[in-house]
């Protein structure tokens, strides 16, 4: 199968690497990259578990090749350790009882994470929407968005780039 080379930008640094491709992101992100917080629930774009930022938008990397990532800047949750913001947001998780047996967590953390740097206090309804995309098993839903309104105002706001154009050949 011909390879093709990738190189983008994973966590804050240049990640340079050949894929076929059909390699899918979230192939390149766990198995290429070892960044296993973003995990595989479905493979086939209905459950979130494998939701990463892709130039700043919240994206299920199960429907994104790792080619079409090329020259672009992809966050996992592992890049998002220091980062103020993700740690009240874990902080609230746990405190509110938003996960149990934390499949979906990362990628739910990604969302909400992302909801929150457009807005800082959404409502229920606007919480409930931007998880839409995400599926958990385990805890009814009501933990998380719990856990999403309890984390306080503070954060600065920032404008993320439009979601490209993203086809899936
Ligand atoms: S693994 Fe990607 S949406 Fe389920
Ligand atoms: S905590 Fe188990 S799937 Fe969400």
């Amino acid at each position: 199968m011909k390879k093709v080379k990738v190189e983008l930008k994973l966590n804050g640094k240049q990640f340079k690497t050949e894929v076929e491709a059909r390699t899918l992101l979230v192939d390149l992100v766990r198995e290429l990259a070892d960044q296993t917080a973003t995990h595989i629930g479905c493979d086939t774009s209905n459950c979130g578990a494998c939701t990463v930022l892709l130039d700043g938008r919240p994206v299920k990397s199960c429907t994104v090749l790792a080619a079409q990532a090329g020259g672009r800047d992809v966050k996992t949750l592992e890049g998002l350790s220091e980062d103020p913001l993700m740690k009240k947001l874990k902080d609230q998780f746990l405190d509110k009882h938003g996960l149990q047996c934390g499949f979906c967590t990362s990628g739910m953390l990604i969302s909400s994470y992302s909801l929150l740097r457009k807005k800082q206090k959404p409502d229920e309804l606007e919480i409930r929407e931007s998880l839409s995309g995400n599926i958990c098993r385990c805890t009814g839903y009501g933990g998380i968005v719990d856990a999403i309104k309890s984390v306080q105002p503070g954060i600065e706001k920032e404008r993320v780039a439009p979601a490209p154009e993203i086809q899936r050949n």
